[in-house]
């Protein structure tokens, strides 16, 4: 049994129940169905103690989580990913308390992994057969990872200038792959196409958006259980986390919120949402104090960091309140301080991520220097996606390594002329 109370439209406020099977508003308003739970009810059985005794990742938290039957879960043993308490890198920016949450550990490479075993579990429960995306990152390779291991069949509609890299994830895995040509600015023409698709061919629609699936965000609340349990039931002053949609933003808060409202935590962290300056959307709106359902599109997004290319975010009302709400701020960081953070990354403390996956600590950087977060501070700093996701990125920062014989002389007068 699931202990969701109800289902309601951030738009229209239509409610629903669990077992309608919604997916999205009957007035296909472009509203999320926010999902509510029976926190009474939950906390008979999911105890703090109960909790430490279980063992996993994203399925320990099953009350927490809008799938009623454990014989829906479709796993590949995502979560439950390791929090690194950095020490090189600490010291080398003057902060004293940085943690990382290295969510490259998941399957398939990305914080995605956890949206997609909750957004796939419900098709299974819901016997759909078929699932479909609008992405040509890490969501759709998390979509197709776990419909793979489910048996459905799983559409991506991709930009047409997505990578040959991720185009060939998506189809070993066995996604039918079409690539869509953009016709609009400031319109994401695979999002539209998703909508015609869902409504013509009653797909299940599974991308990491809430408006069109409000299943899938429930799964990276899961990241805040795990950081205030890693932390031993202590609440870090900041969390910067990675923005383009602002699905993972509304998700992080969503999840502190239910620990609030069992009473395991007495007050939530600041969060902090971090954006390219190539693409900035959603920081545009928190900085201009934009009407949450009225956020304006970017017109032309440019950034190394792909992960973070949505023009619109589609779930950033929720995101603009989770930060009034957690006295948060918004900030978009240059890609060159992302490829800073990076490199950093990895090789200050051995962790590689693909830009998308840094803007956390680029972010973290900034707000540093800017003074908004203090040297002092307890931060924990979202590592969210695999650098394996985007070589080339990595390839045009370094020269070819020299070639060499193998034999002393040579490696002795390479290493000279390398100084
Ligand atoms: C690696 C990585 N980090 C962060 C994000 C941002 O998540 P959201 O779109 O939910 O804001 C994405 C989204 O694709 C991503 O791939
Ligand atoms: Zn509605």
């Amino acid at each position: 049994m699931a202990y969701v109370t109800h289902l309601r439209c951030s738009r229209c406020g239509s409610e629903y129940r669990l077992e309608d099977g919604k997916v999205i508003c009957d007035r296909d308003d472009l509203g999320r169905l926010d999902i509510y739970y029976d926190y009474e009810a939950i906390s008979r059985t999911l105890t703090k103690e109960a909790l430490e005794k279980r063992r996993g990742g994203v399925w320990r938290y099953f009350e927490l989580l809008p799938v009623s039957r454990r014989s829906s879960i479709v796993s590949l043993g995502e979560g439950g990913t390791p929090m690194i308490r950095s020490e090189r890198l600490s010291r080398h920016l003057g902060l004293k308390n940085l943690y990382l949450k290295d969510e490259t550990r998941n399957p398939t490479a990305s914080f995605k992994d956890r949206s997609m075993t909750v957004g796939v579990s419900k098709a299974v429960e819901l016997g759909v057969k078929k699932t479909c995306t609008a992405s040509s990152g890490n969501a759709a390779a998390a979509l197709a990872a776990y419909s793979a291991k489910a048996g459905l069949e799983c559409y991506a509609f991709v930009l047409e200038e997505a990578s040959i890299g991720k185009i060939s994830q998506l189809q070993l895995y066995g996604a039918k792959v079409f690539r869509v040509r953009r016709v609009e600015e400031g319109v994401d023409p695979t999002v539209q196409l998703l909508r015609l698709v869902v409504k013509n061919y009653g797909w299940y629609p599974c991308p990491s958006f809430g408006p069109f699936n409000p299943y899938q965000v429930e799964g990276p609340k899961t990241i805040s259980y795990e950081i205030v349990e890693q932390l031993g039931w202590r609440i870090p002053d900041w969390i910067l986390i990675p923005t383009g949609s602002s699905c993972l933003l509304a998700g992080i808060w969503k999840g502190l919120r239910d620990y609030y409202e069992l009473g395991w935590i007495d007050h939530l962290p600041r969060l902090a949402a971090i954006q390219s300056t190539g693409n900035a959307p959603f920081v545009r709106a928190f900085k201009e104090g934009m009407d949450p359902m009225n956020i304006e599109p970017w017109r032309n997004p440019r950034t190394v960091a792909s992960g973070l290319m949505d023009p619109y975010p589609w779930d950033g009302d929720a995101g603009l309140i989770a930060l009034k709400e957690t006295d948060g701020v918004a900030e978009a960081v240059p890609d060159d301080l992302i490829l800073e953070a990076q490199k950093l990354l990895a090789s200050m403390e051995g962790m590689f991520a693909e830009p998308s996956g840094a803007a956390g600590l680029a972010g973290a950087m900034k707000l540093l220097e800017d003074g908004v977060i203090d040297p002092s501070d307890e931060v924990v700093v979202l590592v969210t996606g695999s650098g394996l996701k985007d070589p080339d990125i990595v390839k045009s920062m370094f020269a070819e390594p020299p070639m060499i014989g193998p034999s002393l002389e040579e490696f002795r007068r390479m290493l000279n002329r390398l100084g």
